[in-house]
């Protein structure tokens, strides 16, 4: 049955009602009446693009949330490039790519990220939540079984499910429950595949990949990384999770990322053998019946990766801000855990007291995202994402204000 609220809140006939339901919406929210902008059914709306400090429901807030971890979503010159895009090539090709539809911007891209990823070829398509899609129907022919960490992205799940392949899940992070199931749920002959995050994010944790690979051994079995929150961010040189733990790619350690995130542009990405590549392109209809990514789009996330390439002090500054807003949260007694990633993540007694602490946050100037996305506790978690673009005075003053609250 569709409640009031429900109804109030999804309905164009409910925006009729405006004043009883965004009323009773923000009470649910935990928001003040008067704190969303007349009109307005979602909790939140940005009217600016996201950075250190980010316009929301027309206010300027210290912006703790998302994935922009240089925030170079509004970056000037990706936006030159991406106009430059548009006015030559249009919006994109109206055909697949496997036909008409490749353009010399594509292919930019692509080869950029072949060269930042040290691999033959990279292949570029429309968002990073096909990555585990695109690894799964890439691989299909070669294994039986996919072992997927329990807490692993939805699109992870969705990817291996579109390969009708059986699915058993481990553990979060823990190979020796990998090993377990490997052993009992592994048919004579069979082959296996995992595909996990590189990095979790909900709680920003890195998959224990060594581990993985050593379980994997005598199966002659395949590790797929989706690695969307690490690329550009870990690893000396921003290669991620792979990078992190000084491993190569192969074609038995097969990793996917996103450029939308750290490299501030759009869209999800394989750099792999030449050979990989080319089956992902001749199996997988996601590539093959699609149309490419928007033109000025990929522009754009090429000059994003070409950016971050070209500045590693931006990796530095954002180590100098994990190491500082993790010492702050340590002090005020949360455990923040010990991962290098720009994810800071706490929780409070219940999710009342998690969503009152973000809702004070938000009075005081300050948005710190409260979650329950995959892989949190039922009542949620409160969660910071740090920026390169964060001075100290940003973060000093997230740990002020929450000192005064906790
Ligand atoms: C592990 C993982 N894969 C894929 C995605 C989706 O990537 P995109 O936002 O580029 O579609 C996300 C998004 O948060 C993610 O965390």
């Amino acid at each position: 049955m569709t409640t009031r609220r429900a109804f109030l809140r999804n309905s164009t006939l409910g925006l009729l009602f405006a004043p009883y339901g965004l009323r009773a919406y923000a009470e649910e929210l935990g928001l003040e009446p008067g704190q969303l902008p007349a009109g307005q059914t979602v909790p939140f709306v940005m009217d600016s693009a996201p950075g250190a400090e980010t316009v929301i429901n027309g206010r300027k807030y210290v912006y703790f949330g998302g994935t922009g971890y240089f925030a170079l979503h509004g970056n000037a010159e990706m936006i030159r490039t991406g106009i430059d895009a548009f006015g030559k090539y249009g919006m994109h090709s109206a055909t697949t790519r496997s036909g008409f539809g490749n353009n010399p911007v594509l292919l930019d891209a692509e080869k950029r990220l072949a060269g930042y990823f040290e691999t033959e070829e990279a292949l570029y398509y429309v968002s990073g939540y096909l990555n585990g899609l695109m690894m799964a129907q890439g691989l299909a022919d070669q294994f039986d079984l996919a072992l997927v960490d329990e807490t692993a992205h939805f699109s992870i799940k969705d990817g291996i499910n579109s390969t009708r392949k059986p699915i058993v899940f481990y553990k979060h992070r823990d190979p020796s429950d990998l090993r377990s199931k490997l052993k009992s749920e592994l048919k004579a002959g069979q082959r296996p595949l995992v595909i996990t995050d590189g990095v979790f994010p909900t709680f920003g944790v890195i998959a224990p990949v060594p581990e993985i690979i050593e379980e994997l051994e005598p199966y002659n079995g395949i590790l797929c990384l989706d690695d969307a929150h690490a690329v550009g961010v870990l690893g000396a040189n921003g290669r991620g999770t792979c990078e992190h733990f000084g491993l190569k790619l192969s074609d038995k350690l097969i990793m996917s990322g996103t450029l939308s995130k750290a490299f501030g542009g759009h869209g999800g990405f394989i750099p792999a053998s030449a050979a990989f590549i080319q089956k992902i392109k001749q199996t997988v209809g996601a590539y093959s019946g699609a149309s490419p990514t928007p033109t000025p789009i990929a522009a754009a996330s090429a000059k994003g990766i070409e950016l971050v390439q070209s500045h590693p002090e931006w990796r530095e500054k954002l180590r100098h801000n994990v190491a500082r807003i993790k010492k702050g949260m340590r002090k005020l007694g949360f455990d923040v855990g010990d991962s290098p990633m720009p994810i800071v993540t706490w929780t409070l007694k219940s999710a009342d007291e998690m969503k009152k602490v973000q809702k004070e946050l938000l009075d005081r100037g300050i948005a710190v995202a409260y979650l329950k996305y995959v892989g949190a506790p039922s009542g949620g978690v409160l969660r910071a994402s740090i920026f390169s673009t964060h001075t100290d005075a940003h973060i000093d003053r997230l740990l002020e204000e929450l000192k005064k609250l906790v």
